[in-house]
């Protein structure tokens, strides 16, 4: 008897293991179904990304175009003893370097601030009449000790000066920022034209907000700023700011690889605005 229910309940399991084996079969073939059907997906939706009109097209063609901009204007800047650095990462692009140059050539400056040394500071100089001043400030001292090595290369040692100077902390119109010491503006006067490219937006938000406010002073009654990086949103909530508080310039935003804020005073209101137009965009 015990025998027979043995018998019985080991046949039970069995029928129970084999269902069990029957299903998770019947679940992968299932899933196996659906995977091949998700293959055979990819070749169509590959297609259809990269076809005219497609997504993938699209951000190629985009980037393919900035990239060709880029390549565009750097041409037309012409050649420079600097150009073997790249202009891919952290320097001005190429149609930022253009706009420097054309306005550089535009408003005839004589003293002209570039805020976060580098190729700007090369292009700056190179651009400009003899008799035009240019001051460099970076808050790194191995950058600034680059820019200088490319000022010398360049021939450009008696016309440009860089400065080093580290961060500190600034409270301007309620915003909390870290800024350049302001000793590093010393001497400077009548600033024609300023590049703002610094300091790098790893030194917190509102990093480049303190730029106008302290230099503001040492500004001429005509004179343009260049805030550069305004795709990113911290360089626009400077800018927006900016406005608010110094309604006496026009401003323009520049469709350029990185986005340009243009601000403009005295006589340059019309070249603003100017610049401003669409068919004005550097390459
Ligand atoms: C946007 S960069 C300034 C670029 C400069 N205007 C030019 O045209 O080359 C701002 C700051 O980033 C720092 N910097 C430059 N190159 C860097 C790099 N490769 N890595 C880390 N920081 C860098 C420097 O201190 C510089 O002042």
């Amino acid at each position: 008897m015990a025998q027979s229910t043995l018998l019985a309940l080991s046949a039970l399991l069995l029928l129970g293991v084999l269902l069990f084996l029957v299903y998770q079969t019947l679940l992968i073939r299932r899933d196996l179904g659906q995977l091949t059907m998700l293959v055979r997906k990819v070749p169509q939706k590959v297609n259809r990304q990269l076809s005219p009109g497609g997504q993938w097209w699209r951000l190629f063609s985009k980037k393919l175009m900035n990239e060709t901009k880029q390549i565009e204007a750097m041409i037309s800047i012409g050649h420079a003893p600097a150009w073997h650095f790249s202009t891919r990462k952290w320097a001005a692009s190429p149609d930022v370097l253009w706009l420097l140059t054309s306005l550089v050539g535009r408003i005839d400056a004589k003293n002209i601030l570039d805020i976060g040394s580098g190729l700007s500071t090369i292009r700056l100089a190179q651009a400009s009449s003899i008799d035009c001043r240019i001051i460099s400030i970076d808050s790194s001292l191995e950058f600034a000790q680059r820019t200088k090595a490319l000022v010398d290369l360049a021939g450009l040692t008696s016309r440009v000066e860089i400065r080093s100077s580290g961060l500190t902390e600034y409270l301007i119109d309620g915003v909390h920022t870290t800024w350049y010491e302001q000793s590093v503006l010393d001497g400077t006067l009548a600033l024609d034209l300023v590049f703002v490219d610094g300091p790098p937006a790893s030194n917190g938000s509102y990093a480049r907000f303190a730029a106008l406010p302290l230099i503001y002073e040492r500004l001429a009654a005509d004179c343009i700023l260049v805030l550069d990086d305004l795709v990113r949103e911290d360089e626009q909530r400077v800018f927006e700011r900016w406005l608010q508080m110094y309604p006496e310039f026009s401003s323009a935003v520049l469709d350029l690889e990185k986005g340009v804020g243009l601000l403009g005073r005295g006589k340059w209101h019309a070249l603003i605005a100017d610049l401003g137009a669409p068919e004005s965009s550097p390459a």
